[in-house]
């Protein structure tokens, strides 16, 4: 049954509030904007996508937006060869649309519903819940953290691939844009609502639970990174743009990679 709070009573943006609480939701709504029109760009592109020093015969880097490499693993399946980047992308984009924090990013820059306390979102825009289509499917949530966590996997192979320049140990700007965005994402699900819950959530008493004095460890790291989750939201964002950015323009010849040995 839909209910109103103050905010519902008020024209959409109507407050007395007289502090920036606008910035907020305006830098979140940019940023969202910028990474959806850049990564489903990127997301039909089959080309320039993997870097390797000149003469190379493996690629040192692969960007994120195509990690796992399906195109490599089954070349005969010709599906994964166009647009190889449309295999992997639903996935994170699911995972984050889904994320509890990711709710209540675009819920306040995109919906404006409302887009900040006590501010109006306008007359007649009631609150249903997350209980029909298609707001229901955010229950999903928990189902993609199963699937996101092989993505994670393969993240880390990418991680210690970038120091291999064709067999021999190295790092470049790249192995650093790599981890960075690595590191980030991996936090990012670490500390995701879910994971907490998996630990933790079902267990009213630690000491009573198999593995409990483990199980209780664990579930104070996760709170702990669970308290940074909307900063590895936004992070992890950033670097995984910019990594496939990076790796794109330096196979484009646009950009040089430097390398540090
Ligand atoms: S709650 Fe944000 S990733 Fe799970």
């Amino acid at each position: 049954m839909a209910f109103t709070t103050p905010a519902m009573r008020h024209r959409l943006g109507e407050t007395t509030r007289r502090d920036g609480w606008w910035i907020n939701p305006a830098a979140m709504a940019l940023t969202f904007l910028v990474f959806v029109v850049y990564a489903a760009w990127a997301a039909i592109q089959s080309k320039y996508y993997t870097y390797g020093p000149p003469g190379a015969e493996h690629y040192t880097y692969i960007s994120p937006f195509y990690s796992p490499p399906f195109q490599e693993y089954f070349p005969k399946v010709a599906a994964f060869k166009f647009f190889p980047a449309f295999w992997v992308v639903w996935l994170p984009i699911a995972f984050r649309l889904t994320c509890y924090y990711g709710r209540k990013a675009y819920y306040r820059s995109i919906m404006l519903s409302p887009s900040a306390c006590s501010v109006g979102k306008g007359a007649g825009r009631g609150y249903n819940g997350e209980s029909a289509l298609p707001w229901i499917l955010n229950n999903l949530h928990r189902y993609f953290l199963y699937l996101i966590v092989v993505l994670v996997i393969f993240h880390w192979f990418h991680f210690f691939q970038a120091f291999n320049f064709d067999g021999r140990f190295g790092m470049g700007v790249g192995s650093l844009v790599i981890a960075a965005d690595t590191i980030l994402l991996s936090l990012y699900v670490a500390s995701c609502h879910s994971v907490r819950h998996l630990i933790g959530g079902s267990v009213d008493c630690f000491s009573c639970a198999r593995a409990g004095e483990a199980r209780l460890k664990a579930w104070e790291g996760v709170s702990w990174l669970n308290q940074y989750h909307n900063l590895f939201f936004w992070a992890s964002l950033i670097t995984v743009g910019f990594a496939d950015l990076y790796i794109r323009l330096c196979a484009m010849s646009i950009w040089t990679d430097v390398r540090f040995f």
